[in-house]
């Protein structure tokens, strides 16, 4: 989504403002610009394309003085990429210059009015209305801050604001609504920014502004406004990502460093929660009579983190013997879903601000059910909107194709089905204990996958079916939903169509799709239903397809005969073993990527964060 970042200090703005940028360009963009104000003018730069034009445009941000800016990448909303339609939006009279980040619903009709009222606007765009709109108030006479409070006050929709205004050379504000908006608080300068890793290298002490917040700062001074319009007191959380952690610490991309950070997200989402045999949820308390009241356990989400929920249908089912149903976010809140006081809603978003998971949430609350989310960006909306929160600690996700999100989301499902199986008595001590201890070993199992010879082998695999199109996932209960993540990275990294079909679905229709060459990766992982899958292998074989199987190693010699390749990873006990399997698939699907020359960590027509509907 849009990347927003500020400055006002004592240091030239541009350089910083590029650089901060530059951290954003993962969020997704088609078009960035800056607005400086050097005490005199608003000075603006912007064009389509990638933020390396603009340095170009900028000699580096020499070729634009001014110690107080804004700047913006932009992934169109309202309006096609273009230098017009990018921002920062200058208003008709020059006084204000804006950037956005959101979508203001009712700009039509505000624009009709400001139209009518003889400003003129020079873009597509929902945001250069807010400029004008602000302008518009500000030519009537009202300061700065009643202005941009004035228009805000009329606009609908969602929202973060970076504002200039040529009179007040020594002052930005700010709006935060909906869309995402940090502040940072530096030593004699101030900023703001969609994300922290755009002033990470400025600041760590930084703050989460919260929905209707106004910042009005300057390099030595912040004053906060909430909703309501009062002062209000917004304390800095300190960031103890380092700067490593937002860079690609050596690995090739951001995705593959994500993928080998795994082993430690993992552990550093369990080890806090598991304490002497027991799971501790932090201050969470799902106590037995609630959960005992409970008829159902909706889990909503978008995308991998969706797929993370229908794992969760068959982890909480057969451990907790509560009916769970995942439901994508963008039905859910269209859908007329049966809820209250009975039902908990388990949400589940790494970046906790997608604008379909959030509006699914409202929703729930609406209608009186209790809320849980399952959340990787402390402070997001999402976060804050929850009843309850668990946090996934794997630290900032950059790539836009989730790997160490999606199995820390996972991680948390099995903490919280261990914790309901023990306040309901629902598993055996026994079984408890071993799948305890079995968790405990992911990490540790996630390792043996990523050393070098498991990746080459997988490399290899990759150098196999680079070419392959139209390829099939399949696979039974657990690991069905497996194929559904592994074809996901498959198809948004390696732009190849692909499938993910329950292994007994096949022969229902789409097996006639199947003909010579068509790849088949068969997921076969827990020996119970291993015999089963294997059958719909050989009725795929049987009519030409190439299957890449995937299984535990004391199965893989029974695979090899009817496979063309084998991956085979360790055993852990079955409910466990989905969190194995996805590792040499992610791996597969970013070497077929990088085999077909695809820009991994920014695939195309994809944003990290989809903050609009
Ligand atoms: C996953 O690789 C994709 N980037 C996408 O499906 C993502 O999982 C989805 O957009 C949900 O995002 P969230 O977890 O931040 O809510």
């Amino acid at each position: 989504m849009c990347g927003i970042v500020g400055y006002l200090g004592a240091e030239q703005a541009a350089p910083i403002l590029l650089d901060g940028l530059s951290k954003l360009e993962y969020r997704g963009y088609d078009s960035a610009g800056v607005c400086i104000s050097d005490g005199r003018d608003l000075k603006v730069a912007k064009t389509k394309g990638r933020l390396a034009k603009l340095s170009e445009l900028l000699d580096g941000g020499k070729a634009i003085t001014g110690t107080v800016g804004i700047g913006h990448t932009r992934w169109a909303t309202h309006g096609a990429p273009s230098d017009e339609n990018s921002h920062p939006h200058i208003a008709d009279s020059g006084k204000i210059a804006v950037v956005h980040n959101g979508i203001i619903e009712n700009y039509q009709q505000l624009k009709e009015k400001l139209l009518a009222k003889g400003k003129r606007f020079h873009s597509e765009t929902d945001s250069e209305v807010a400029a004008n709109l602000i302008e518009y108030f500000y030519d009537q006479g009202l300061d700065f801050q009643s202005a941009v409070r004035k228009a805000v006050d009329r606009m609908e929709g969602s929202y973060a604001l970076g504002i200039l205004c040529r009179d007040c050379p020594d002052t930005i504000a700010a709006v935060k609504k909906d869309s995402p908006l940090i502040f940072g608080f530096g030593d004699g300068c101030n900023f703001i920014a969609s994300d922290v890793p755009a002033i990470l290298k400025h600041t760590r002490k930084v703050c989460y502004l919260e929905d209707g917040d106004m910042v009005i700062f300057t390099a030595h001074s912040a004053r906060f406004y909430d909703a309501a319009g009062d002062l209000a007191e917004r304390r800095p959380e300190h960031i103890t990502w380092d700067t490593e952690s937002a860079e690609k610490g050596g690995y090739a991309h951001f995705m593959i460093k994500e993928i080998h950070e795994q082993p430690k997200a993992i552990r550093d989402t369990l080890s806090p929660r598991m304490k002497d045999g027991a799971i501790v949820l932090d201050d969470l308390s799902l106590d037995a009579a609630y959960l005992k009241s409970l008829s159902r356990i909706y889990i909503v989400a978008c995308g991998s983190a969706y797929y993370v929920g229908v794992q969760g249908k068959y982890i909480l089912e057969k451990l907790c013997k509560i009916p769970v149903e995942p439901v994508l976010a963008s039905e859910f809140r269209y859908a007329d879903p049966v809820l209250g006081k009975d039902t908990l809603v388990l949400i589940i978003s790494q970046s906790g601000e997608t604008a379909d998971t959030k509006g699914a949430l409202e929703e729930a609350k609406a209608h009186g059910a209790r809320t849980l989310a399952i959340v990787n960006v402390v402070g997001s909306a999402i976060a804050r909107l929850a009843d309850d929160v668990i946090y996934t600690w794997a630290g900032p996700e950059i790539a836009v194709a989730t790997t160490k999100a999606y199995s820390t989301q996972l991680s948390v499902i099995y903490l919280l089905s261990l914790y309901i199986s023990q306040c309901l008595g629902t598993v055996e001590r026994a079984a408890y204990d071993r799948i305890y201890r079995e968790l405990q070993a992911i990490p540790e199992k996630i390792e043996a996958l990523l050393t070098e010879e498991a990746i080459s082998r997988v490399q290899y695999c990759a150098s196999q079916y680079f070419n392959n199109r139209d390829v099939f996932y399949i696979g039974r209960n657990l690991d069905s939903a497996t194929c559904l993540e592994g074809s996901l990275k498959l198809k948004e990294i390696a732009y190849l169509h692909s499938e993910a079909y329950a292994a007994g679905e096949l022969k229902h229709g789409p097996i006639s799709l199947i003909e010579d060459g068509t790849l088949v990766v068969a997921i076969a992982t827990n020996p119970a239903l291993f015999d089963k899958t294997m059958s719909n292998v050989k009725e795929v074989k049987a009519r030409g397809a190439e299957v890449l199987g995937l299984t535990i190693e004391r199965l893989a010699y029974g695979m090899q005969r009817d496979t063309d390749s084998v991956i085979a990873i360790p055993e852990t006990d079955p409910i466990l073993q989905p969190a194995l399997s996805i590792i040499p698939l992610q791996c597969l699907a970013y070497y077929i990527a990088l085999m077909r020359g695809c820009d991994v960590d920014k695939p195309r027509n994809l944003a990290k964060s989809v903050t609009v509907e």
